[in-house]
């Protein structure tokens, strides 16, 4: 069951080949399994809860500027279908939001940690393998259309002023 989780391991099959994303989506694993690990403590030991909202809380945080950097790419690189990838960083942001007031308010039950374990880990690794890849897809296709283009340019200056 998805309660019972305490590790998820980072799959070499998620890395996108920029730096800055596959390094905060590797810290997001490791704030993400601090998360999973306390949730298993607080299953059986409720003392555990307030320790358990601060690295819900802190897991939360680092997603936001996660999602602000890729936002941020996004927008330099002119990719686009922008809005519907900030869409899905904006959906996920408002569920675990919404779950971490319940958890406040209600507290500690196995069906709200099932389903904030349900964003944090599924729609997370998704979203990489689906919208991050699409984005990282672009990228690699923009570069490769921007050496092409130099490439004829250089081709071009040989042929009309010789070699440099
Ligand atoms: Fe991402
Ligand atoms: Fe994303």
């Amino acid at each position: 069951m998805v309660t019972e989780i305490s590790k998820v391991d980072w799959d070499t099959s998620l890395e996108t080949g920029i730096d800055d994303v596959d390094k905060q989506h590797r810290q997001y694993f490791v704030l993400l399994n601090d998360y999973l690990e306390k949730a298993a403590e607080t299953a059986t030991d409720r003392n555990q809860f307030f320790d358990l909202m601060e690295k819900l809380d802190f897991l939360q945080q680092y997603a936001k500027e996660h999602f602000s950097t890729e936002e941020l790419i996004m927008q330099e690189a002119g990719f686009p279908d922008f809005e519907s990838h900030r869409d899905e960083h904006l959906y996920f942001v408002q569920h675990v939001e919404e779950l971490y007031t319940q958890l406040k308010s209600v507290g500690f039950t196995p069906e709200l940690a099932r389903e904030v374990n349900y964003y944090i880990i599924e729609w997370f690794v998704d979203h990489i393998r689906q919208a991050d890849m699409e984005l990282v897809e672009f990228l690699h296709t923009k570069v490769t259309w921007h050496r092409k283009i130099f490439d004829q340019l250089n081709k071009l200056f040989t042929s009309l002023f010789g070699k440099n």
